[in-house]
């Protein structure tokens, strides 16, 4: 009897052993079916028992089956260390790296119509011009008459114009009509103020025109404005826009709307006045129009000629930031094709 029970401390402590060593369910399976299964060594113990007399047998019966016990309780504990060591080294593996860095992700920025409209408003609302909103939709009375183009008038060939299928009611060809609706709700008082937004032409789209793009007019109202205050004016803004320095001239031209009228150069940006395709082999970049308002007009916006006076200008920002930006078509400002902003 005493030979049994050593046997089965025996096998007790050597099944404790191989537990031990076992590094993976697979294993523990193993050692299952070796010790506890029905072929194992422990279950062939428990047969003896039979040849064993009736005193014996409880006493090795209850050694044994202790045994069983104990062992099942170790190898449930030895499954359970192991799955936790498992999980632990999965998670460790798959962990999350909280300090990568992250992917950069790709800005806008802002359209360079926007960025050369902004600096506009930030030179003029600096000489003390403030921004006045107008409509895009207009009648031809403000378009064209009230800028002294009567119907049948040849000067409106200038502007190649959208008309509606209300008579009269038009898409504006240009900011002019602007100055009328400043005018007639600020007269008799003095007006500074510039006027940003869409204009519309029908145009043959090319790389040099668009049927809509920006426009800029401004108008100064008052009494004793002279031509040397648009001068001054002007020539103060080229030279913030464009630079210091920079060679700025002034050539007669005609609108209707002023008198004396006159386009503004400056001295071409890319070729310094050797002459190149941009500036046509003339040196030269037109970059606005501009004159002393017409009496009429100032009439026709409220005030008397006789004693008001006042200038006005009118510019095309879209063009300035093509020169500016050395973009060649005008299409890729309205295409909608990011790539446009690794040129600016
Ligand atoms: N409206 C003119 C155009 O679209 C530009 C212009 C010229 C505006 C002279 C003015 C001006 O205010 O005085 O071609």
């Amino acid at each position: 009897m005493n030979d049994i029970i050593q046997q089965v401390e025996q096998l007790r402590q050597e099944a404790e052993a191989s537990l031990a060593q076992a590094k993976n369910t697979e294993a523990i399976r193993t050692w299952h079916s070796d010790y506890l299964g029905r072929k194992g060594r422990l279950t062939a113990l428990l047969r003896v028992l039979g040849s064993l007399s009736n005193e014996e047998r409880p006493r090795v019966g209850k050694v044994i089956n202790e045994a069983k016990i104990a062992l099942e309780q170790a190898v449930q504990e030895r499954q359970e260390a192991l799955a936790r060591a498992e999980m632990e080294a999965a998670r460790s593996a798959e962990r999350v790296d909280v300090t990568l860095p992250g992917r950069p992700q790709t800005l806008g920025k802002l359209h360079p119509t926007s960025m050369t409209l902004r600096e506009i408003y930030a030179i003029f609302t600096a000489m003390g011009f403030q921004i006045y909103d107008s409509p895009e939709v207009e009648t031809d009375e403000y378009n064209f008459q009230l800028l002294n183009m009567p119907p049948g008038h040849p000067a409106r060939d200038m502007w190649d114009t959208f008309y509606t299928t209300t008579p009269e009611l038009i898409l504006r060809t240009h900011t002019s009509p602007g100055p009328i609706h400043a005018m007639r709700e600020y007269a008799p008082e003095p007006i500074r103020v510039i006027l940003p937004g869409k204009v519309y032409r029908y145009e043959q789209v090319t790389a040099r025109s668009e049927s809509m793009f920006y426009q800029v007019e401004g108008l100064a109202v008052g009494k004793h404005i002279t031509f040397c205050d648009l001068k001054g004016v002007l020539t103060n803004f080229a030279n913030q826009m464009y630079g210091e320095g920079r060679e700025t001239r002034f050539r007669k031209s005609y609108f209707p709307f002023t008198e004396p009228s006159v386009e503004m150069d400056i001295d071409c940006v890319l070729c310094n006045r050797k002459g190149c395709p941009v500036c046509k082999y003339t040196g030269w970049l037109e970059i606005l129009g501009a004159g002393m308002v017409h009496p009429t007009v100032l009439q026709y916006g409220g005030y008397d000629p006789s004693e008001f006076s006042g200038f006005a200008f009118g510019m095309g920002p879209d063009r300035i930031a093509l020169q500016k930006y050395g973009i060649d078509d005008i299409r890729y400002f309205f295409t909608n094709d990011a790539r446009l902003f690794e040129r600016v």
